[in-house]
């Protein structure tokens, strides 16, 4: 027999038995160490082996789970990792202490994850939900993500957004820059309905969840940039354990994400196999409704929106470079390293 289907709030939002709590930079942060000195990501206990459980459950009826892996991104993080070399080298830190900010500030407005009211899917899907991710994002799937993205202010444990603020902080220093302009959403922007055949909270709550797995995978491509950056001799040679510090803490952010991916690339699959109860009265399956508007997402975050980025930081970085001595080299330099 596998393992238990059916979770409780609690169950989903309990932390390991900590040995020793996450703290960095005089922040109190989410996770821990087990006794074995082993980072433990918050409220993964049960999270993690209930979602196992689900997505094995899923498979043994004969779905798959979607692709919701990094393959599905066009292009990697602009500037690229030696073009970034050059910016620190020449003195311009700015554009990556304004993309670790925003980082930062987009990571806390996943808060508002935890104060989701998630509609009953069950009113509007044929097959039981009890046993599924589906069945569970009311009951503590939704508020644990929230909790882990922008942390629990009344308890004074930082999450993600803190995480990010310390990683800045210990590269460069608080304070350095003033702060950058945060995009208002990462989210594709929508005009109408995308579903009309069921109701509006129940459209919300599928959109939702496929631009959040979609910037969670457009994260994952950001974490492995910072990584090889700030651990590059050249980059940070000068202050080497301030910038592993700043490394590592990169790695528990990007550990405590998995778990994020895992769930909602989890419940976006079940929905696609279940059957819907439409408003006018049919029955469809989930897979005609959800695989055209996925298809939709993944094009929009992995190239429409990154060409839009791409164009949008290479005008800023073109206009901080022309200020600098030797500008015509520097910007030539730059972009002979497109490529890299
Ligand atoms: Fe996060
Ligand atoms: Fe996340």
């Amino acid at each position: 027999m596998g393992a238990p289907l059916i979770y409780t709030e609690p169950d989903l939002m309990a932390d390991h038995l900590y040995s020793r709590p996450l703290e960095a930079v005089g922040h109190r942060l989410h996770g821990g160490f087990d006794a074995a000195g082993d980072y433990q990501s918050p409220r993964t206990l049960v999270r993690w082996p209930a979602v196992r459980a689900w997505q094995e459950a899923l498979v043994s009826r004969g779905w798959p789970l979607i692709d919701a892996s990094r393959s599905l991104l066009a292009m990697g993080n602009f500037p690229n990792v030696a073009q970034q070399r050059l910016l620190l080298k020449w003195g311009c830190g700015q554009t990556l202490w304004n993309a670790l900010t925003v980082t930062g500030v987009v990571e806390a407005r996943g808060r508002m994850l935890a104060q989701i009211v998630a509609p009953d899917f069950q009113t509007i899907i044929e097959e039981d939900l009890t046993s599924t991710t589906v069945g569970h994002l009311g009951k503590g799937l939704l508020k644990a993500h929230g909790f882990d993205e922008g942390g629990v202010p009344e308890s004074g444990v930082g999450g993600h957004d803190t995480m990010w603020f310390a990683v800045r902080d210990l590269l460069f220093g608080k304070d350095a820059f003033p702060m950058p302009e945060v995009p208002p959403s990462l989210a594709r922007p929508q005009t109408g309905r995308l579903l009309p055949m069921i109701d509006a909270p129940f459209e919300a709550l599928i959109v939702m969840m496929m631009n959040v797995l979609m910037i969670e995978i457009r994260a994952e491509s950001f974490f492995s940039f910072c990584l090889q950056v700030m651990r590059d001799p050249e980059s940070f040679g000068d202050r080497p354990q301030a910038a592993e510090q700043a490394a590592v803490m990169v790695e528990r952010i990007r550990a405590d994400e998995q778990i994020h991916v895992a769930y909602l690339q989890t419940a976006l699959s079940e929905l696609r196999s279940f059957t819907f109860l439409t408003l006018d009265g049919r029955r469809l399956p989930g897979k005609m409704l959800l695989d055209p508007l996925w298809e939709g997402f993944v094009r929009w975050h992995s190239v429409d929106t990154l060409e839009h980025n791409r164009a949008q930081t290479r005008a800023a970085i073109e206009v901080t470079l022309s200020q600098l001595p030797q500008a015509q080299e520097k910007l030539r330099a730059f972009v002979e390293l497109d490529a890299a």
